[in-house]
């Protein structure tokens, strides 16, 4: 595996961009009984980190996809082996507030779709939900994630269920024809009570992918500083984490520089930001993936994460890639995603845990290609893709780490591994170059970068450098003054 790396990134730095205007922006100091909470920029919690993935339950059969292919057990211990430490389960507004959705049971509501095969398939696999009311069955996969010790997000993914995103769909924006806002507080007040007991709900996200033509900053702030004083956080604010959209589909927050938002919600507030290659259309095949992945992570900082150095938590809850391993732009979109989430140790949500809906866009068994898991729910999809997102799901920075004195790894976003030095079987003495190879990052040395602008391994007693010879060439170890000389990293 020692082939030359084209896309070398040092990731446990923390980055140099300054934030401005920031001081503005309030967080309350008084902290409540809480099991998940913020400090500074941080979601904090005893896992380390959010490594979630999205498992959709807000289409037209508003059931928690895959349950016709897998027992709701067998899925949610999945989730776990995968490495998954929550799920981002996402829920249509009207499964709460229009008792036309919410009186159906899970049969009633797959034949009301014709959907016979899904109906059987529930039967077999998933017996005891299948008489359930559409909430119970909800409220069963909660429990059942529970029971994996997975947590949960609920993500109010729209209000008519249905395939989510489209601006002119009437479910954009607060005022649309779907989107009335006493409907939404409805809504989220009645899954915050419904969830209150339930250890494992650590977050409310509060709308999915705010959009459309009516949508505006003026009402973002109006009706969103409201939520405390119509009772929202009476019930979900003194446990539950609130995460909050951005406009254009979660891609914009940079409102927030000059304007505050004060929820009196304490600690408990996060904001999310959705990023896919198509996010930035055409960008990534038309010019050197590097150069691509500067100006777009650059533009998403300036947009999103930036709010990281106002102290404020931003959740990267949609990101993914086509796991079949055919679309250029994904594939160079992955490394700079990737790369970015490891290196600020983002808390993130992946798109998505299905391998195909019971009906999506009027197509029943649609497949996924996003999905981690395969067509039937049995296995992963792609274990090179499910690889490199494990890389994620390792904490690297932030509170609980303290204590390890902060060092460099050069991380390898297309596999998920790291630099690793390759073990000699032979006590050779250290007078030659070393190769170097890619390997698990909880097994690579501590890099340190150096005032000479070298690479070098932090705890070796004759110094070691990164090499890099030229584009094309192998990275090597450079040994000692002579094996350090021009090794300038680039
Ligand atoms: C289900 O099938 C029946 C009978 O073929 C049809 O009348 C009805 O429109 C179908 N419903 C849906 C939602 O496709
Ligand atoms: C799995 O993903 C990798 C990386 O994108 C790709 O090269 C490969 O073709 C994919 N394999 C399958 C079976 O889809
Ligand atoms: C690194 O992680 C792998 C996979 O989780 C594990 O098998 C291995 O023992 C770990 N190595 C170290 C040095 O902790």
């Amino acid at each position: 595996m020692a082939r030359p790396f084209f896309l070398v990134s040092c990731l446990a730095t923390a980055l140099a961009v300054s934030c401005c205007h920031c001081h503005e922006l309030i967080q309350h100091a008084a902290s409540l009984p809480q099991s998940l909470s913020t400090s500074s920029r941080w979601i904090v919690d005893e896992h380390g980190q959010l490594a979630c993935v999205n498992w959709p339950s807000h289409l037209e059969p508003m059931l928690a996809e895959g349950l016709s292919h897998r027992p709701l057990d067998a899925i949610a211990a999945d989730v776990a082996a995968m490495g998954f430490n929550c799920v981002r389960l996402t829920w249509p507004t009207f499964l709460a507030t229009d008792a036309s959705y919410s009186s159906l049971t899970v049969a009633e509501s797959l034949r009301a779709l014709n959907l016979t095969g899904a109906l059987a398939g529930v039967a077999a696999n998933n017996p005891g939900v299948l008489e359930l009311g559409l909430l119970d069955a909800f409220a069963a996969v909660v429990r059942g994630l529970g029971a994996s010790g997975v947590m949960v997000v609920l993500d109010n993914h729209v209000s008519r269920p249905g395939w989510c995103c489209r601006g002119g769909d009437g479910n954009g924006f607060f005022g649309d024809a779907e989107f009335d806002p006493d409907v939404w507080v409805e809504g989220l007040t009645r899954m915050a009570t419904m969830f209150t007991g339930e250890g494992n709900v650590v977050a409310m996200s509060l709308r999915n992918e705010l959009r459309g033509a009516r949508h505006n900053i003026d009402d973002w702030y109006r009706i969103q500083t409201a939520l405390p004083k119509r009772g929202v956080q009476v019930h979900a604010a003194p446990r539950v984490l609130i995460i909050l959209s951005g406009l254009y589909n979660d891609n914009d927050l940079s409102f927030l520089r000059w304007r505050p938002i004060d929820l009196t919600f304490s600690n408990k507030v996060a904001f999310e930001v959705h990023w896919y290659s198509f996010s930035d259309p055409h960008q990534w095949t038309s010019a050197n993936a590097n150069h691509v992945c500067a100006r777009v992570a650059a533009s998403v900082w300036r947009r999103t994460l930036y709010l990281l150095d106002c102290g404020w938590p931003v959740f990267l809850s949609e990101f993914g890639v086509d796991n079949r391993g055919g679309n250029v732009a994904d594939n160079r979109y992955w490394g700079c995603v990737s790369a970015t989430a490891a290196g600020l140790d983002l808390d993130w949500a992946l798109w998505a845990l299905q391998g195909s809906y019971y009906l999506r866009e009027g197509v029943p068994g649609h497949d996924e290609a996003y999905g981690v898991l395969g067509h039937d729910w049995l296995a992963p999809r792609n274990v090179t893709a499910l690889q490199r997102v494990r890389a994620l799901q390792r904490p690297s920075r932030g509170p609980g780490l303290a204590d390890v004195e902060p060092y460099k790894v050069l991380f390898h976003p297309v596999t998920g591994l790291c630099v690793v030095r390759r073990r000699s079987s032979s006590m050779m003495p250290l007078d030659m170059e070393e190769q170097l190879e890619l390997g698990p990052c909880n097994e690579t040395e501590a890099w340190e970068y150096n005032e000479e602008h070298r690479l070098v391994l932090r705890d070796s007693w004759v110094r070691m450098c990164l090499r890099a010879d030229g584009d094309g060439e192998p990275v090597r170890l450079g040994v000692g003054r002579a094996g350090c000389a021009g090794a300038q990293a680039r």
